[in-house]
């Protein structure tokens, strides 16, 4: 027999600060907050560090309540003490400020340590104990789905030995470049040449961290892009100005476009006819520019006017209505979608320049086009084009029904000419760094960055691969699927969103200044964000590795995030970096860039196309997952719970509150997997600080289980005995998220149904299975479907008259019902429709029976002077009170009824879930409204005093 692990609950199992944590993870998304490690390499879906750190720490952290079974822990007093302090903790590490806050995460790393003692004291005796329990090292930590590298980011912060994998090599090679690489060569000063036009002023002194390794970034990124411009300037000339503007000649910031067709009109079909979307160049108050076609001479040109442009410029080319419908310049013909698509399919797509924008002192000035600038850009010719498709299906759309199916077509070839200037030029780079590290006196072991390599040879790769990645930045935002934006009159990137949608006109950066696009601001902006990598870190381990078959778990802390379903198709994204990354750093990194494209068959995404339709895709998904899942539960370090986070999207918000596909599937993994679920928070990590700012209600977006293997004898459960068992425990779980525990808020009305999952799966998944009537296994969804139920049905709790106005409300919502109908509910519940009318919440005559709305409600109402008052009525008379005249006049009520509180605030709960259900968004607003002004309400009555209290009793 196996002996047993002694595993104290950790503080992830019992209680978390939610809402510090969610407004932090929405601060992190905010625009303005300044450079982030995410800006190192775009990635899709990626998750807060703020949500990141927090669970971590909570999952390494020992919950102080005490444990019987264990002998530890201290008393419900103290623990509550001792919980509030680690809430501290972790509010102040969730802050952005603290990202790199020295003091705030050592007191965390000495936090994660007693733990692991105290764990280690405890299985002292287990015959693994000198393999599983050293008290002097922390396990390891593993991420296996990657990514854009936030949870073994911020493992690695927490002072973890950080592991992470993916299957993507994209994904990988950002990983080894937050983990992996800045910890070989952290406290180092720079070796680059200084730019000649950067003053010796502001050059910084300290080199802690990563900041000697951001500078060098900053510095040959200076350097590659002079060299860049020397090897193709004839293709990125100056501009001269018309005289109106002063005189010489500037700097092109970007040269806009617009795809032509032939005209479908017979009678102009030799005219390559233009596709624009919009006329207006910029909108700014005081600083518009605009687009006038002039047509003359069977041709047209465009003259780019100043000053407030007339209604008709909105449209541009486009005809009225949604879609790819145009009309052609020359004749006003329609051109149709299918058109424009036959036309891509057959090549004849052509480019027509319709403006300049150049750089002037103080801002910017639109240029009429001309032949002359026109010809140059048209005359570059790419001596190499990525090849790779680009994906046929897309959920945010493809340029593909346009005839671009392969990565080359989405660039033009001054765009592919200046890509590749870059990218030809890193390799000279990187013989460049070499010696100059040489030359400043760093060791040269002649090893690699792949072999391990931490002198100058190892250095030079390093480097190679950010200022790659400043490439692929470029990238993003030199291809003809940009657009830009009038308001802010500069280029938005193609991966600004997660689809390759068609554009008709769109801008061409200029690579080659300090612009937004141009390589410069690229490699600088990536050196800020690595300079926001921990400070001091142990070097992480990257591999590229399937989590299906993954044995990189083995004795580790699992913490991960992987593929929501079929939300985004990553490695079929990925690819636009992946063909450019290849080019430059297959010298650098042959076995990770050793295919053509990324791998995709083993991709655990349900990708219905990929695998021959939508059932083939879940079994894939299904399968696959199980497989990964099964892989955590039987390699994670025993002693700690495994985290899994899990996004919706919104649109998937159904009756069962959060059931979709996805989910369920993913569940079943999960459970099937051997893992049973120790808990769930749901969490607004991928909210806007906006709409959190606002108090919006907006379900959370995603949500963290915390799984801990399952028994290996887990006994079954009947259907019956799991609801009763539901039935005893969901009652008390959802008391407390309502109430809110030990300094933590309530949960939020919108989440209660996500929240319910936890305790209610936490029953489902101890069990190897419950089992139906027929004996077979109850399925997830059926499981949810049950627990979801459980949180409307019932109402026993509430008085005679309430019970009934549930039940009535959920028939009839606030429409008159038949009085013989409400008779029979009425006595079924134990009082009248006379008893109902008398309490003063319903109207009864002619053969109907109707509930009455707040506003219906007597303004005059007294709870203190009304012995028949149902909860129902008091709920609905505080909704019309906070309506009317705020939380001071709710409050005044609550203070005539202090015993009511906890009643009305469940109803309110439950009223609010039902109408979520039912789509009755003003209904659930009342509630949600009552609910989230609680607390002021409180306050309010507690100011007013409540009946029968000591204030009262003063006056
Ligand atoms: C939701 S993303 C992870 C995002 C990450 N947590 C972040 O914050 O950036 C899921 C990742 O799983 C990866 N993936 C998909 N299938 C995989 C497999 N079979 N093995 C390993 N990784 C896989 C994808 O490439 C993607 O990077």
């Amino acid at each position: 027999m196996t002996t047993p692990i002694k595993t104290p609950k950790k503080l992830i199992e019992v209680a978390l600060p939610l809402d510090d944590i969610n407004v932090a993870c929405a601060y992190e998304k905010m625009p303005g907050i300044g450079a982030h490690p995410r800006g190192i390499h775009l990635w899709w879906a990626r998750r807060p560090l703020a949500a990141a750190r927090a669970v971590l720490f909570a999952q390494m952290v020992n919950d102080p309540g005490y444990e019987r079974n264990l002998g530890r822990g201290v008393n419900k007093e103290r623990a509550k003490v001792e919980r509030e302090r680690l809430f501290k903790l972790i509010r102040g590490l969730v802050k952005w400020e603290n990202t790199n806050n020295v003091v705030l995460l050592e007191e965390a790393r000495v936090e994660i340590i007693k733990s692991w003692r105290e764990t280690c004291e405890l299985n002292k005796s287990h015959p693994q104990a000198s393999e599983l329990f050293n008290p002097e090292v922390l396990p390891g930590f593993h991420d296996p789905f990657s990514g854009g590298g936030a949870l073994p980011l911020e493992a690695q912060r927490l002072g973890l030995t950080s592991f992470a994998s993916d299957l993507n090599p994209v994904a990988v090679l950002i990983n080894k470049s937050m983990i992996e690489v800045p910890p070989r060569f952290i406290d180092r000063s720079p070796v680059g040449p200084i730019p000649s036009n950067q003053k010796q002023t502001k050059i910084a002194q300290d080199w802690s961290g990563s900041k000697g390794l951001a500078e060098d970034i900053r510095r040959y990124g200076s350097w590659l892009r002079d060299e860049a411009f020397k090897a193709v300037s004839d293709l990125y000339p100056k501009v001269d100005l018309p005289k109106a503007y002063g005189v010489g000649k500037v700097n092109v910031i970007a040269w806009l476009w617009a795809r032509t067709v032939k005209s479908p009109n017979p009678a102009y079909s030799h005219v390559d006819v233009p596709l624009i979307s919009t006329y207006i160049l910029a909108n700014k108050e005081g600083k518009e520019a605009y687009l006038d076609p002039v047509i003359s001479g069977g041709g047209y040109t465009f003259t780019v006017k100043n000053g407030k442009p007339p209604k008709s410029a909105a449209d541009g080319t486009k005809a009225s209505g949604r879609g790819a419908n145009f009309v052609c310049l020359m004749s006003g013909t329609p051109i149709g979608g299918d058109y424009i698509k036959a036309e891509g399919v057959a090549g004849r797509i052509g480019s027509k320049l319709i403006a300049v924008v150049a750089e002037v002192k103080g801002g910017r000035v639109y240029l009429s086009p001309t032949d002359e600038v026109e010809k140059v850009a048209k005359s570059a010719q790419a001596q190499w084009v990525p090849g790779g498709d680009i994906p046929a299906k897309l959920s945010g759309g493809t340029c593909v029904p346009y005839g671009m199916t392969e990565w080359g077509h989405l660039f033009t070839q001054r765009q592919l000419v200046g890509l590749n200037a870059f990218a030809e030029q890193l390799s000279i780079a990187r013989t460049r760094i070499r010696s100059d590290a040489i030359a400043a006196k760093w060791v040269d072991d002649g090893k690699s960055l792949s072999d391990g390599g931490t002198g100058a040879t190892a250095y030079a790769d390093a480097l190679t691969i950010y200022l790659a990645f400043a490439i692929d930045r470029c990238a993003d935002f030199s291809n003809t699927c940009t657009r830009w934006v009038p308001g802010n009159q500069k280029v938005m990137n193609l991966f600004a969103k997660q689809s390759i949608a068609m554009t008709w006109d769109y801008p061409e950066a200029n690579i080659m200044i300090d612009t937004v696009g141009g390589y410069v601001p690229a490699a600088n902006y990536v050196a800020d964000c690595v300079e926001m990598l921990p400070i001091k870190a142990t070097v992480g381990n990257v591999a590229q590795a399937d989590a299906a078959t993954s044995v990189r778990n083995e004795g580790k802390v699992i913490s991960t995030d992987p593929p929501y379903y079929d939300n985004i198709y990553y490695a079929d994204l990925s690819d636009f970096f992946y063909v450019w990354l290849r080019r430059s750093l297959r010298p650098v990194l042959p076995d990770l860039f050793s295919s053509m494209v990324v791998p995709k068959a083993e991709e655990l995404v349900a990708t219905a196309h990929r695998h021959g339709g939508k059932e083939q895709a879940e079994e894939f998904f299904l399968d696959g997952m199980t497989k990964a899942m099964h892989r955590l539960s039987e390699q994670a370090h025993p002693a700690f719970p495994t985290t899994i986070y899990y996004a919706f999207k919104q649109s998937q918000t159904t009756d069962l509150g959060t059931g979709n596909t996805g989910w369920e599937t993913f569940l079943e993994a999960v459970i099937r997997a051997g893992f049973a679920i120790s808990g769930t928070w749901p969490m607004r990590s991928e909210q806007e600080f906006r709409m959190v700012g606002q108090g919006v209600n907006a379900l959370a977006s995603s949500i963290v289980l915390v799984c801990r293997k399952r028994e290996g004898n887990a006994p079954t459960l009947s259907r019956r005995e799991f609801i009763r068992e539901l039935k005893e425990e969901l009652k008390e779980a959802v008391e407390a998220m309502i109430g809110g525990a030990e300094g933590v808020s309530p949960v939020a009305p919108v989440d209660l149904a996500q929240a319910v999952i936890g305790p209610g799966m936490a029953i489902f998944s101890k069990y190897s299975a419950v089992l139906e009537a027929d004996g077979s296994p109850m399925t997830v969804h059926t499981a949810l479907t049950i627990i979801n139920g459980i949180l409307t049905e019932g109402g026993d709790e509430f008085d005679a008259n309430t019970q009934f106005c549930l039940v009535w409300f959920d028939e009839q919502s606030w429409t008159a019902g038949e009085f013989g109908k409400a008779d029979v509910l009425a006595r079924a519940k134990g009082t009248s429709v006379n008893g109902l009318k008398e309490s003063g919440v319903v109207e009864a005559g002619s053969g109907n029976v109707r509930l009455l709305k707040p506003n219906e409600y007597p303004k005059d109402w007294a709870p203190e002077s009304d012995n028949n008052t149902p909860v129902w009525e008091a709920l609905h008379q505080m909704i019309r009170a906070l309506r009317d005249a705020g939380e001071s006049a709710a409050g005044s009520l609550l203070a005539g009824m202090p015993q009511r509180a906890d009643p009305i605030r469940n109803l309110a709960y439950r009223l609010y879930t039902l109408c979520e259900r039912k789509g009755w968004a003003d209904e659930a607003r009342s509630y949600n409204e009552l609910i989230t002004s609680w607390t002021g309400i409180e306050a309010a009555s507690h100011e007013k005093g409540h009946l029968g209290s000591q204030v009262n009793l003063d006056i």
